[in-house]
């Protein structure tokens, strides 16, 4: 056993009005303007972005050594709201080692993730409180929030050594989009998007 291994430890995932967690070592937020270049409709992107740079998703991790042996987790929380038609949502990534899978256990709130490996297969599974979602290896995968006032709150746990590759999707984005179509979220092409033989 390697001699920096930590003891035991519990924490509590707090349900309040908003859900938190008993303690954590990192806070990281995302905002309108790190979503540069995601969001399909762009003058809708930008007409927002100059009146505020709103808060579109929140991460609390807990810190763990990015190695083999541990497992990093915390949760996520995406907020309602959209830009242009399509819903809030992280920017997503491929794991950097490649096939290293990821849980993700849904607390609050419902939504999609949206899911592509590099042979461009996709999936869009939902996410609904209590559901569990397991995203396998190779697979890139990004949270959008479908609701127009709740947060959309998970608890996620991957390999310590997966690391985050946010590069080679955020240049054409995924291959399917959700957005609002007469009220109700729906899943469409993203028409930026190419095949892997054509990039
Ligand atoms: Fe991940």
């Amino acid at each position: 056993m390697p001699e920096d291994t930590p003891n035991p430890f519990t924490f509590d995932i707090q349900f309040g009005e908003n859900i938190t967690l008993s303690s954590y070592d990192n806070h990281i937020v995302r905002h309108l303007s790190n979503m540069r270049g995601q969001f399909l409709d762009s003058e809708a992107y930008q007409r927002m972005l100059d009146e505020d740079d709103r808060l579109l998703y929140e991460v609390y991790e807990i810190h763990r050594p990015e190695v083999p042996g541990e497992l990093l987790h915390g949760i996520s929380i995406v907020h309602p709201g959209k830009v242009g038609d399509e819903y809030y949502m992280t920017k997503g990534h491929f794991h950097t080692v490649l096939d290293t899978a990821e849980v993700y256990y849904c607390l609050r709130g419902r939504g999609f993730m949206v899911m592509e490996n590099p042979q461009g297969n996709w999936s869009v599974e939902p996410l609904r409180p209590q559901s569990v979602l397991y995203v396998p290896p190779c697979w890139a995968h990004r949270t959008v929030n479908t609701s127009a006032e709740e947060d959309l709150v998970t608890f996620f746990v991957y390999p310590g050594d997966a690391g985050h590759d946010y590069g080679s999707i955020e240049k054409q984005g995924y291959r399917k989009l959700v957005v609002e179509r007469d009220g109700t979220p729906a899943i469409v092409d993203n028409p930026r998007w190419l095949p892997p033989e054509k990039r």
